[in-house]
């Protein structure tokens, strides 16, 4: 597996590209799938993408998720989000309920990581189940 400090290196380039003129909250994420391509580490990033309209709003998280389904990859092993207002990161950014559920319906909330960075070498490491306990998935239909 890709160590968490590439992880988060590819988050923070990813909140480079963040679409948020009416925040100011840039966000980026890197999304691990849990098999190589080509031997190497296959990885999704994202960055919130703001609307005028504010509720088609979508989250670093969600679009790296879609981004990997949409390329048809179905199993993930972790994701490190950066997030903050224009310039340093100077805090953890944990992701909203929305993309929890997004991440319920794709992940083992026992394994799957979520780690929320400001520097490689400063971040905080969940299992989704931790940020999701008495969580609902596919596995209670
Ligand atoms: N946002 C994310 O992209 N991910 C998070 O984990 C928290 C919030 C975005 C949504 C919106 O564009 C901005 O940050 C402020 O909420």
């Amino acid at each position: 597996m890709t160590d968490y400090r590439n992880l988060i290196s590819e988050a923070m380039k990813a909140r480079e590209n963040a679409y948020a003129p009416y925040s100011g909250f840039y966000v980026g994420a890197a999304l691990l799938a849990a098999f190589e391509k080509d031997g190497k580490p296959l990885i999704f990033t994202g960055c919130n993408v703001e609307n005028a309209a504010f509720t088609p709003t979508n989250c670093a998280e969600r679009t790296a998720f879609f981004k990997g389904i949409s390329e048809g990859v179905r199993a993930f092993r972790a994701i490190a989000i950066v997030g903050g207002k224009q310039g340093a990161v100077t805090d953890y950014t944990a992701p909203c309920g929305v993309c929890r559920q997004v991440m319920m319906e794709f992940c083992n909330p026992d394994t799957f990581e979520v780690i929320a960075a400001v520097s490689e070498d400063d971040y905080k490491v969940f299992k989704l189940k931790e940020l999701m306990p008495e969580g609902f998935g596919p596995d209670n239909l």
